[in-house]
């Protein structure tokens, strides 16, 4: 049996203790959360205890925390309990600068502890679906097309606060960074246009992309585009296929040069968001890797390489020069 901490009781944290209630071999243990209401239902559901420390977690026995306090929280927590030699599940973004994310991964790499990062979207039914057909080479990528948008940056009051979140492209935007490199490798080049045009974070971005592979796409993310569906969208464009998504609930393909195009889809909608945005796969992945069954299948390195698409983004826009070459390791 393991013995599981979290450090943060929100929305995404509840989400992760329903899944873990459902697994065999663990058992939710410990809570470190300053809202008393918050912790006292995590008391009461799943019998675990309140902590005030990491320390205290893992000298009571908790030797795997899941870290889903705001994001300008994760770095501590999560350098702190793998420090302390506990197995760490941290949601995104991993850290809000790369500096950060870099100390982490040295820190785990030391430490040699289990640490996954809580890229749902690769798990999600329709992201594995275009993958599927992407890497048994049914559909060879030549372009692309992604936006990531929001309605406004309002709700919760902290979301524009840039000291808080990192910046806009931290919150859902960094998801659909890490899809990009998951379907299609890494960056090689990027031109990054970026403006503040309703809020004072950036919060419009037209960025052009190539990958080293040679795939081109584009990537859009606006923070005040209305709630207006779908917000969240991956096109692949092969030869003569096309695979898009709507949000997480729709995946299409289609196959052919003629204009009476058969398009074939997966509805979604009707299935429970836990299982179909991908979160009930990747706490059962964690659960594994913390068994040592399998190693975990967001690594810390996958959450380095995403930070490093967004500082580059941040650079371009501040320095106002939009080429970004990056240096990719062999
Ligand atoms: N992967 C995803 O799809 C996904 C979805 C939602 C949120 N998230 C991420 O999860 C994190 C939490 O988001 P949320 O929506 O659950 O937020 P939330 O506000 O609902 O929950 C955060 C909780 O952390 C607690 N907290 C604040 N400071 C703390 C501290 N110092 N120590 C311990 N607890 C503390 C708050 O009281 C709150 O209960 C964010 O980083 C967010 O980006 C990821």
């Amino acid at each position: 049996m393991r013995r599981i901490g979290f450090v943060g009781a929100g929305f995404i944290a509840k989400v992760h203790m329903e899944n873990l209630s459902e697994i065999d071999d663990v058992e939710i243990a410990g809570v470190m959360e300053p809202d008393d209401k918050r912790a006292g239902e995590v008391i009461e559901n799943y019998g675990a205890k309140r902590f005030n420390s990491l320390k205290d977690m893992k000298d009571a026995g908790i030797d795997a925390v899941y870290i889903t306090s705001p994001n300008r929280t994760h770095f501590n927590f999560a350098r702190e309990a793998v420090q302390l030699g506990m197995d760490v599940f941290v949601e995104k973004p991993m850290t809000i600068s790369l500096k950060d994310a870099r100390e982490l991964e040295d820190a785990v790499s030391k430490a040699g502890v289990i640490f996954q990062v809580g890229h749902n979207r690769r798990f999600a039914y329709v992201y594995k679906f275009i993958k599927e057909k992407i890497d048994s080479g049914e559909v060879k990528p030549h372009s692309f097309q992604i936006k990531m948008n929001r309605g406004e940056l309002q709700v919760p009051s902290w979301v524009s606060d840039r000291s808080f979140t990192g910046g806009f492209l931290f919150e859902t935007t960094l998801h659909l960074f890490d899809m990009m490199r998951y379907l299609f490798g890494d960056v090689d080049e990027m031109y990054v246009l970026g403006k503040r045009s309703v809020y004072s974070d950036y919060d419009d971005w037209a960025i052009a992309v190539k990958m080293k592979s040679g795939v081109i796409g584009t990537f859009v993310s606006s923070a005040h585009t209305s709630w207006m569906v779908p917000f969240e969208r991956v096109e692949v464009y092969g030869e003569h296929k096309m695979l898009a998504n709507d949000e997480m609930e729709r995946v299409s393909y289609s196959v052919g040069d003629k204009l009476e195009a058969i398009v074939e889809s997966k509805d979604f909608s009707k299935v429970d968001f836990r299982k179909k945005w991908g979160y009930l796969e990747e706490d059962k992945l964690f659960v594994k890797a913390l068994k040592r069954e399998v190693a975990p299948p967001v690594t810390v390195h996958d959450g380095v390489k995403v930070i490093e698409i967004v500082d580059a983004c941040y650079k371009a826009v501040e320095r106002k020069d939009p080429h970004i070459k990056f240096e990719w390791e062999g």
